[in-house]
């Protein structure tokens, strides 16, 4: 890795603040209902905590929009992240200020300080540099473990790696960094994406620069149907971007020129209606009258050799509308072929991700990314501001 690390730091004793990505789902009482992210948190705080660190953590949490919400609070957090770490997590009624940094004061070696949500603070994500300042003041050393909101430059993000020292990359980090990098710039071939979900709109850059490094492309979900129209096949009453069939109609001519093969579904499970359908039915040709939800068998068979067939496999949105039992078995059925292939998988995308949890495969997977904005960002081949204000190595 180009930036440094933090296995290169010399931690004893020093004030580090880490940027963690605690935002994570809760439920209606307000407990995690995820921990996903905080238990990736966990190597890098445990090892400042090992090594003899006085351990600053600060995060965000929804989108309080600058200003204090009180189910937006960090201490549910707090409870969790102590629970799973086995030792206490402080916590202050702020991020900045001069109660926190008394608190800090009288922090001892291997302690650990959950701040409150920085977002509470408008300074925040306008990357207000005088708030960066203080939230540098609070330490020695600054770590960016955040993956998940590495691609927003904001104070606690971007902006605060200006004001210290040495800004590192926490282990999550690297992790990230090394397995999403590895699709892009050293992957085994063949490299496959599978990249489904609903729209194209949101995956344009993403197809694009993933044209350039890929050797396959799965196309699936509801954008899938923009492709086939853009193909001139009919797609009956299925979700389709009317604005975005000729940038449909450029990716599919770019892959035949790259010599990327691209493959989209061959059979389909319709309906007339998502809810209660009483007519659901498998076709080649879609019936007029009739929406896609899902990939049907021959796809689901042809989708999986192609996946056995890849050294490398990048996977991002699900390939129907899964949340629904019915319309859920090619997402699964992917989901499992890429677990059972035993080749590198990437996984990105809340979405994906659920598909994973759903089809119970997800110790298979060889990373899954925390992020999503991000790792789309991410493999959108876009620089990163929370990565590209590291310090170099
Ligand atoms: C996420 O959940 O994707 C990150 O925490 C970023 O959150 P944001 O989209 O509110 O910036």
């Amino acid at each position: 890795m180009a930036k440094l690390s933090l296995k290169d730091l010399a931690v004893k004793g020093k004030r580090v603040l880490v940027r963690v990505d605690f935002n994570v789902p809760q439920d209606e009482s307000l407990n995690v209902r995820d921990d996903t992210r905080i238990r990736e948190a966990l190597v890098t705080i445990k090892f400042l905590v090992d090594n003899g660190a006085k351990v600053i953590l600060v995060s965000h949490l929804g989108r309080p929009d600058g200003k204090i919400v009180e189910k937006m609070r960090m201490a549910p957090v707090a409870k969790k992240l102590q629970e799973l770490l086995g030792k206490p997590v402080f916590t202050v009624q702020d991020c900045v200020g001069e109660e926190v940094k008394k608190i800090v004061a009288t922090m001892k070696d291997g302690d650990v300080l959950l701040l409150e949500n920085v977002r509470f603070h408008p300074e925040e994500e306008e990357n207000d540099p005088v708030f960066a300042k203080q939230l540098a003041e609070l330490c020695d050393i600054y770590v960016n473990d955040a993956f998940g909101t590495a691609h927003r430059a904001h104070a606690s993000t971007e902006g605060v790696a200006k004001f210290v020292k040495q800004a590192a990359a926490g282990f999550l980090m690297e992790k990230e960094i090394k397995y999403l990098g590895m699709v892009l710039h050293n992957p085994t071939h063949p490299i496959l994406a599978i990249i489904g979900g609903a729209k194209i709109s949101s995956k344009i850059d993403l197809l694009n620069n993933l044209l350039n490094k890929v050797d396959n492309l799965i196309i699936g979900g509801g954008m899938a149907y923009t492709f086939m129209r853009a193909e001139g096949k009919e797609i009956g009453k299925s979700l389709v971007e009317d604005d975005k069939v000729g940038i449909a109609k450029d990716i599919l001519s770019k892959a035949k020129e790259k010599g990327v093969k691209l493959f989209l579904p061959v059979d389909h499970v319709v309906a007339s209606t998502k809810d209660n359908p009483a007519d659901v039915k498998v076709v080649v040709e879609i019936p007029g009258n009739m929406i896609a939800f899902d990939i049907g068998p021959k796809t689901i068979a042809e989708f999986s050799r192609v996946v056995k067939e890849s050294k490398t496999i990048f996977w991002n949105g699900p390939l129907g509308l899964f949340e629904t039992d019915i319309f859920a078995t090619g997402t699964i059925s992917i989901a499992k072929a890429i677990a059972e292939s035993g080749n590198v998988s990437v996984v990105g995308g809340g979405d994906s991700v659920s598909a994973l949890k759903k089809a119970g495969v997800k110790a298979k997977i060889t990373h899954i990314s925390t992020g999503g904005g991000a790792s789309l960002e991410f493999i959108e081949g876009k620089e990163l501001p929370g990565i590209a204000a590291l310090t170099d190595k």
